[in-house]
């Protein structure tokens, strides 16, 4: 495909994305993250994850993270959500440094993490009442962002009765209901067939497009991070340092006929040579040997 096409480079961006970005780099730096390493220790030694990692996001802004399984990108957000501890460095919100979880910073998984012995209503409530919240006004707010989601309809309804979709949109609802500052979503879409797939990641454009939330996004899917991302931070493995922290050239608001569109394919391309260099396949063979198993005569190609 890409003898076919000349591709642009993935750095080149219309006079439209670069405005974007410049505004972008204007906001206040919602998370800033120093010197952050990661080691674990365990029985059979200790196991350097991630090393110096240092970055800004922005207020509002999208960042997928994306790398190589194992590169440490779950531990990475588990870090930032305060769901794992730090070895080494730390993290700043609106300029001031946090440890441990806290309303400021959510999550949704890509397991389905509802109580399935709790309504819609009373899942997306559970993040509020926690917080030492309760009455009808719990109740209203937790309403409104069932309906953000496309689900009111179903705020009566059990997990167990929802697709996975709605499963992951009431986890949607359930973590932004607390209105936490980041939200961090780990492969969310990783588990539903790519026509949800691709209907969730819309969903997703549209509320973050209504809610003042700055969202750190993990997925190894290259189109998913391109479609939804502002930035795309790629993680290398063994440690999991900073490969390349990417602007993504593709104009908003985003829509599906992108997918093809050059800039969408010059990024992709240079994703899929970071990720997946050639000479990581050196000990993968191109062929396979000629081995006949059938006596059929006609031939298939
Ligand atoms: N609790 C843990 N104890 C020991 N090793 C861990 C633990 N959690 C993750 N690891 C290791 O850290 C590395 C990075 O894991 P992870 O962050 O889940 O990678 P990714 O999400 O990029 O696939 C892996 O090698 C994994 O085995
Ligand atoms: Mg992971």
């Amino acid at each position: 495909m890409s003898e076919l096409i000349q591709l642009p480079s993935y750095k080149e961006q219309s006079p439209e994305v670069s405005a974007r970005f410049e505004a972008l780099h204007k906001r206040p730096v919602k998370l800033k993250v120093e010197g952050l390493s990661k080691t674990f220790h365990t029985s059979k030694g200790s196991v350097n994850v991630l090393k110096s990692i240092d970055l800004n996001v922005y207020r509002r802004e999208f960042v997928s993270v994306i790398g190589p399984s194992g590169c440490g990108k779950s531990t990475l957000i588990r870090m930032l959500a305060g769901l794992e501890t730090l070895s080494g460095g730390r993290f700043l919100l609106n300029d001031k440094e946090v440890s441990g979880p806290s309303a400021d910073r959510g999550m949704v998984f890509q397991g389905y993490t509802l109580f399935p012995w709790l309504s819609v209503k009373k899942n997306v409530m559970f993040g509020l009442e926690v917080n030492g919240r309760s009455g009808t006004a719990v109740e209203q707010e937790a309403l409104q962002w069932i309906e953000l989601v496309g689900l009111a309809r179903f705020a009566d309804a059990y997990p167990s009765q929802l697709s996975g979709g709605m499963k992951q949109r009431v986890a949607i609802a359930r973590a932004l209901a607390t209105q936490p500052e980041v939200l961090f979503m780990d492969e969310p879409f990783g588990a539903l067939d790519p026509h949800t797939r691709s209907q969730m990641q819309a969903y997703l454009l549209q509320i973050w497009k209504n809610v003042d939330v700055t969202i750190m996004f993990v997925t190894h899917d290259l189109d998913e991070a391109i479609y939804l991302s502002d930035r795309i931070l790629v993680l290398k493995a063994n440690p999991g340092e900073i490969h390349e922290f990417i602007e993504v050239p593709v104009p908003r608001p985003r829509t599906p006929e992108q997918f093809l569109s050059p800039e969408f394919l010059s990024v992709k391309q240079h994703l899929e040579e970071l990720i997946h260099p050639v000479s990581s396949n050196d000990d993968e063979p191109t062929d396979l040997p000629i081995v006949r198993m059938t006596s059929a005569s006609d031939n298939v190609e």
